[in-house]
């Protein structure tokens, strides 16, 4: 077969997105902006949003930073909400995204897992009014355990709403990946740099702050579960980037903040690894279209846009300058082998 030097992407979606927002927003939302069609925009602010007033005031934020070449899907921060609240809502948000409390950067007024039965009247009226359920599926136990000890969660939540559609958000473990098949309204998320790292390549060597995430990195054979959904692009998981940027000093600091930065290189890393597994032909799937299938989306809910890659190194910046600080991508200084070629909105 001859070599694939080029892939067209039709309408990448990344589906679990950081932007933050103030100077970070400004910075971040248009590298994300340029190459994908829309994102999922994580909603753990300081404070989170929680009122509509907060959701509809970002949302234009991003809108006006990223001048209107991007669809931003919002979510809201998973807490008890009145129907009132969720009727008045439901048109504004994609899903809602439901933290364990404390587990991850900025969920201190997240869910508390000892009293999952408190949610019971939420989950119900998302239910009712088709609203999406998106999950940090982690417990609080020892940090390779957390996903694992999650996943009964999970299997209680789908099996106790059943028409809800339940994301497991950045899964990372050959378990979850099993879970994920095993329920017809559970699906998955899968970012980047689970499927091309794992804890050796965080804390082996040299310990690497720009690899520090929530889930943690986890096994070669979790990586190869993860592996195998993504590049067959098994219709229950999608593409999620989780590319959540911190300032360089909060990463490269004593108390290393978590979260990687991939947004500016992730079409070029996919394209490549994609391309490494001669499974080119299955990206669009994991980039789009099971998003599209997942989320009930069309075409007419982003802008469309067809991104061309082709085979020439591409040099990830070393950083990208946050007014005095900088913020460090994921293969910082280093050589990709795919680079954006072209980009023509639809
Ligand atoms: C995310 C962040 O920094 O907001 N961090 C991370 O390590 N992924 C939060 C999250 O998704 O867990
Ligand atoms: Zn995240």
């Amino acid at each position: 077969m001859n070599k694939i030097n080029k892939i067209i992407l039709n309408s990448p979606l990344d589906m679990h997105l950081h932007l933050r927002d103030e100077k970070m927003l400004e910075l971040v939302a248009p590298l994300s902006a340029k190459y994908f069609s829309g994102a999922l925009i994580m909603p753990n602010l300081v404070p989170p949003i929680t009122a509509k007033k907060t959701l509809l005031a970002y949302k234009t934020r991003i809108q006006n930073t990223t001048k209107n070449a991007f669809t931003p899907f919002m979510t809201l921060f998973f807490q008890n909400y009145s129907q009132e609240f969720l009727e008045s809502i439901k048109e504004d948000i994609l899903a809602i995204k439901m933290y364990p409390a404390g587990i991850t950067t900025n969920s201190e007024n997240g869910v508390n897992l000892l009293d999952l039965k408190s949610l019971a009247p939420t989950l119900k009226l998302m239910t009712e009014l088709g609203i999406v359920l998106c999950v940090h599926g982690e417990s609080s136990g020892f940090v390779m355990d957390r996903e694992k000890e999650f996943l009964p969660i999970y299997e209680s939540l789908a099996l106790a709403y059943p028409n809800l559609t339940i994301i497991m958000e950045h899964i990372t473990t050959k378990e979850a990946c099993e879970l994920s098949q095993k329920y017809d309204n559970l699906y998955a998320s899968i970012t980047l740099h689970h499927l091309l790292f794992t804890l050796d390549d965080l804390a082996g060597g040299f310990l690497k702050p720009h690899l520090f995430c929530k889930p943690i990195l986890k096994t070669h054979e979790d990586k190869e579960a993860l592996l195998s959904l993504a590049l067959e692009a098994n219709p229950k998981v999608m593409f999620g980037s989780d590319s959540a940027p911190h300032p360089k000093d909060k990463k490269e600091a004593c108390g290393c903040a978590a979260g990687v930065f991939t947004a500016p290189l992730a079409l070029q890393a996919l394209c490549s690894l994609f391309s490494k597994h001669k499974k080119e032909q299955n990206l669009n799937k994991f980039l789009s279209l099971n998003a599209r299938s997942i989320y009930n989306l069309n075409k007419t809910n982003f802008i469309n846009k067809n991104i061309t890659l082709i085979k020439k190194n591409f040099l990830v910046p070393k950083s990208y300058d946050l007014g005095s600080e900088k913020v460090v991508p994921l293969f910082a200084g280093e050589e990709l082998d795919f680079s954006i070629e072209e980009i023509s909105t639809l």
